[in-house]
């Protein structure tokens, strides 16, 4: 029998005892070590209906548990919750039990479904940083667990491919790339290099806006020079997925710039169900409720990420077939999904029984809490800090357990990747998240190691 039913069986038990005559709601996971292993705060309603006070009434429940090994300890907490921490015994053998079935005793779904997990979804004009890392650890064992559960589920990187910057960033690949063999090793100096020619070179400064439009408009030796640089930092992408072993490929990426063809549809569509507004000359879509609108099309014709986020939906529900749709994208863009899931179903680009989840992260932040910075204040670079991890891992293994060189090279890569992915999803996904190196590293506590 699982350990919940066992635990309900005990506090049924218990109500018996103590003669209750109402049915016990069922103990919950707890959601933080603190408050035990699991937890039942069935104590509060109680009291309200007995109109008694709960913490006495969690005292009385706790008073005449029936005798057991599976509970060690019981607190009461706050308005009269039970915590409850189990056996290690218990703990042991329930994992045993896991690792002797192929399936670790989780029976696949009845009803799997055709899923969208969207993840990762960094922008190419730059190099990827520490806030595409939450992303890509979580959307990715959120797409592994659906997947084991049964559900069909289509990995979509939504890389960031298109807009104006790419103009600058293609002339300037072309200005230094004579020989035909930029490497392009840090993306970031390269992009603020480009910028600078781009403020300070008039010439430069026109050719670039010259290839914006060229992009757009298709000119063969434009789009060459936009795809190697598509291709260049996508490589870089490529080599922090390998190290970190997260399941996502050149064939999961449908990149902004895929969706180009569908934009004005997606305005006409909009336009065929009435929802725009002209306002100064763009195009705009009113939600009920909300003062500031949504901008699809602006007043030049360029679109938005918005209107291509409503081709994506589109095509994700029309096209693929998802039923369900994941975002796993940063908190700060709650607002942005909440507005295109609106105007999606309400334009019918996505059926209403298909749903649509936004799964918020917080963001990652220093030890002094602010946003993760390099000691002299530039992003941290993801594969900078995988191999940093790496590197820590093998200092704090090395002198512990006598490995081979080779061995410990090996443990090394494991472990240190193993505890930046552990520390992102041992805590709360919605909090803002604390990088430590100290902590993550560590052989004492809840780490990794
Ligand atoms: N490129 C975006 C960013 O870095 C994330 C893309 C998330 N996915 C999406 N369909 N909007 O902020």
């Amino acid at each position: 029998m699982k350990i919940k039913q066992q635990l309900n069986q005990i506090i049924h038990q218990a109500f018996d005892n103590a003669n209750i005559d109402e049915k016990p709601i069922s103990v919950t996971e707890a959601t933080k070590a603190e408050f035990g292993d699991y937890q039942f705060n069935g104590a509060m309603a109680l009291a309200k209906k007995l109109k008694s006070n709960p913490r006495e009434i969690a005292q009385k429940i706790i008073d005449v548990m029936p005798q057991n090994t599976m509970i060690a300890k019981t607190q009461i907490a706050g308005s009269g919750f039970i915590n409850i921490w189990l056996e290690d015994s218990v703990l042991s053998q329930s994992l045993q039990q896991a690792l002797e079935d192929s399936r670790l005793g989780i029976k696949p779904k009845d009803n799997p479904i055709k899923v969208v997990v969207d993840y990762s979804g960094p922008n190419m004009a730059k190099q990827m940083h520490v806030g595409h890392l939450r992303s890509t650890i979580i959307g990715d064992s959120l797409a592994n667990l659906l997947e084991f559960l049964g559900d069909e589920v289509i990995r979509q990187n939504h890389i960031g491919d298109w807009g104006t910057q790419f103009g600058m960033l293609i002339a300037y690949l072309e200005h230094i790339d004579e020989d035909g063999n930029v490497s392009l090793k840090d993306l970031e100096q390269f992009y603020k290099d480009a910028k600078a020619k781009f403020d300070s070179d008039k010439d430069f400064a026109n050719k670039a806006r010259e290839y914006v439009v060229k992009i757009q408009s298709g000119d063969s030796h434009c789009i060459g020079l936009w795809e190697k640089f598509i291709n260049i930092s996508l490589g870089h992408c490529q080599e922090v997925y390998d190290k970190l072993n997260v399941n996502l490929s050149d064939k999961d990426v449908k990149a902004e710039s895929f969706y180009n063809d569908d934009l004005s549809k997606v305005i006409d569509e909009l336009d065929g169900s009435s929802m725009l507004t002209l306002s100064d000359g763009a195009k705009c879509v009113f939600l009920d409720g909300d003062d500031i609108p949504v901008i699809v099309q602006k007043a030049d014709g360029g679109y938005l990420y918005a209107t291509t986020d409503l081709a994506a939906l589109r095509y994700r529900a029309k096209v693929l077939g998802a039923k369900r749709i994941s975002y796993i994208v940063d908190a700060r863009q709650s607002q942005h999904f909440k507005q295109v899931f609106a105007i999606a179903k309400k334009c019918g680009f996505v059926p209403q029984d298909v749903k649509l989840e936004h799964i918020a992260f917080g963001t990652m932040m220093d030890k002094s809490g602010k946003p993760f910075k390099t000691r002299d204040g530039g992003t941290v670079k993801l594969i900078d800090l995988l191999d940093e991890a790496i590197i820590k891992a093998k200092n704090a293994i090395t002198n512990r357990d006598g490995f081979s060189q080779e061995e410990l090279d090996k443990v090394a890569k494991i472990v240190g990747i193993g505890a930046v992915k552990y520390a992102d999803l041992s805590i709360n996904r919605e909090s803002n998240y604390i990088f430590d190196w100290d902590k993550m590293l560590s052989f004492d506590g809840n780490t990794a190691l």
